[in-house]
């Protein structure tokens, strides 16, 4: 079955099997959204099935929800939760300050505010995430469906006056229809290049009233597990400047490989 996977698979299912390793019995986590997080909702239900570790599941996304009930993943609000330990989630890309762009699948809202409720965020995600400055992926920015078309144009006008490449926006659709996020909401994507402060590019985005949040995650990750098709497994934690290289075995384990579907 290992055949199968793509190199990029190979090091997102790595990236997120180094990871679950930071959970702990007892511990309330956050479960992200996107392929790499996938892989790592499933890995966990393993260790909940094969070493009975006892934990407590937030998603940040319907199908997250939907995957870890699946697989056997105690599932709690994160008003029961209240605070977590650990967050781990993919990226669209990462910087050198593991400054994020995340949103790609749509979720950014859920997982800002689970990650930002967590003691560690720890990222997971193939070596091709990593890039110089953030922009080249388009920034997804969730936007309340009254008055869009309005929200766009003040974005747009915002744009002017910041450090970045591109300036086109364009409404995510799904099929025909704009896509509507798991909170009813809509999302533009910010084709910028190029963004020379993402910091404060940040800021005054969700200054616009019908913003509701972006996907520049700045100053919320803890840790970076970056995978690779090769078997390597870089681990860097920007709270201690620590950095780990290691090698893991891609060991095939059918019931992780039934129903990949996400
Ligand atoms: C979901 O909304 C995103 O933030 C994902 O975390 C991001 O798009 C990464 O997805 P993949 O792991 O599928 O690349």
């Amino acid at each position: 079955m290992s055949g199968e996977l793509s190199p990029i698979d190979k090091a997102k299912f790595l990236a997120a099997k180094r990871a679950v390793d930071f959970v702990e019995d007892g511990m309330r986590v956050g479960l992200g959204t996107g392929s790499t997080a996938a892989w790592m909702v499933r890995l966990l239900g393993e260790r909940v099935r094969e070493e009975g570790l006892k934990i407590a599941g937030v998603p940040t996304s319907t199908r997250t929800a939907e995957l870890a009930r699946d697989m056997g993943i105690r599932v709690i609000s994160l008003d029961e939760a209240k605070w977590l330990d650990l967050t781990i989630d993919g990226a669209d890309e990462v910087d050198g300050d593991l400054n994020l762009v995340k949103g790609g699948g749509g979720a950014l809202l859920q997982e800002k505010i689970v990650a930002t409720a967590s003691d560690r965020m720890v990222v997971i995600a193939d070596a091709a995430k990593e890039v110089e400055a953030l922009g080249a992926f388009p920034l997804p920015v969730e936007v309340i469906p009254f008055g869009w078309q309005t929200t766009q144009a003040l974005v747009e006008e915002m744009l002017i006056s910041m450090d970045v490449l591109g300036r086109d926006t364009t409404l995510r659709m799904n099929g025909g229809a704009p896509y509507v996020t798991d909170e009813g909401n809509h999302i533009l994507d910010l084709h910028l290049n190029r963004i020379g402060n993402a910091r404060e590019l940040a800021l005054v985005m969700n200054q616009i009233p019908g913003v509701v949040e972006n996907g520049l995650f700045i100053d919320i990750c803890d840790t970076l597990v970056i995978g690779h098709g090769s078997g390597r497994v870089e681990t860097r934690d920007i709270n201690d400047g620590t950095v780990e290289d290691m090698r893991l075995d891609f060991v095939e384990d059918d019931n992780l490989f039934r129903d990949l579907s996400d």
